[in-house]
């Protein structure tokens, strides 16, 4: 059971189990452990296998090592961020793995408690750090970055139409000191007939910020190439997004190793690629679990094998 202090619905978690528990003996790295919902659920289906968990929130560790504590030596949990990932693995005597998760993003615990910042239902301070020894806040980025800056961000973190006039407002409004007055700001510079659509009119600026405070997008593409640098003959890695930017890098890296690079017109035997996508190329959450859990209605799934030798 989930502590109840750690309240987290794992998403898409049979299909996620379904495509780990497949891989041969050994390791699987969850980079993102949160609550270990789908650790444990692989633990359960798969004991060939051992989960080395990496989290950066003490929090979400403290929840999942709680959980993971009856799986005895079969799990481990790590402190640190999943860019620090071959470092944290080769500290742990880790070389070769035989799977990987990332389910990107913050657990619902993170959002639902105030003082993290995350929320913009709930009043809180500017912070959006998962790491709280980080040093980048949300304060710093909406009170002292760039009205060009903050444009930038919210429009590649949050799809966000409105970037320009939600940054021109928030630079007017300056000094703003909660995460209600920020969505207050954001929601007034939103034109009002396009307020009524697609959710709180604040959710994309608030995913834009976390993202740029967690350098989210910065981080993934060089993480997700260090667990795929690891993966085992039929080993396979699993990738949970939740925005398009986020499924943009891991589409692009997936589809470089999966292309062959034999020029066609050449008449040589063709060099295979080193992965195999795990077809479907992309799923979605059923209408159930959309229905049951909100916040599977924005998920992707990507898998990849690599190919034996
Ligand atoms: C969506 S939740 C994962 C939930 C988990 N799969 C479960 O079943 O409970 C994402 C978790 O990853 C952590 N996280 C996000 N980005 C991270 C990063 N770059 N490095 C380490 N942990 C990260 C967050 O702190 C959060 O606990």
């Amino acid at each position: 059971m989930t502590p109840s202090w750690f309240d987290h619905a794992p998403v898409l978690v049979s299909e996620t189990v379904e495509i780990l528990s497949a891989v041969p003996r050994g390791i699987v790295v969850d980079a993102t452990l949160g609550g270990a919902g789908h650790a444990t659920a692989l633990l359960d289906a798969a004991p060939h296998l051992r989960v080395v968990g990496v989290d950066q929130d003490p929090e979400a560790r403290r929840a999942a090592q709680e959980r993971l504590t009856p799986y005895g030596d079969r799990a481990v949990v790590l402190a640190g961020r999943f860019d620090r990932l071959n470092d944290l693995l080769d500290r742990a005597g880790i070389a070769d793995i035989s799977g990987f998760l990332f389910d990107l993003g913050v657990s619902s615990p993170q959002l639902d408690i105030p003082e993290r910042g995350f929320s913009f239902r709930h009043d809180g301070p500017l912070d959006m750090r998962m790491d709280p020894d980080a040093a980048l806040t949300a304060d710093t980025i909406v009170n002292q970055w760039s009205e060009p800056k903050l444009s930038s961000i919210i429009r590649s973190g949050g799809d966000e139409r409105f970037a320009g006039r939600i940054a021109k407002a928030i630079v007017a409004a300056r000094p703003i000191r909660g995460t209600v007055q920020l969505a207050e700001v954001v929601v007034a510079a939103i034109p009002a007939a396009t307020r009524r659509t697609g959710g709180h009119p604040a959710k994309r600026t608030f995913q834009a910020l976390r993202i740029a405070v967690n350098d989210e997008l910065t981080i993934l593409e060089p993480a997700l190439r260090a667990a795929l640098g690891r993966l085992i003959p039929n080993g396979r890695g699993v990738v949970l997004t939740y925005h398009s930017g986020e499924d943009r890098i891991v589409k692009g890296v997936f589809r470089e190793l999966t292309t062959s690079t034999t020029p066609v017109h050449l008449p040589v035997p063709e060099e295979a690629a080193p992965f195999r996508l795990l077809r479907p190329a992309s799923r979605t959450a059923s209408s159930d679990e959309q229905e049951r859990n909100p916040r599977s209605r924005s998920a992707r799934l990507r898998a990849i094998e690599r190919v034996a030798a």
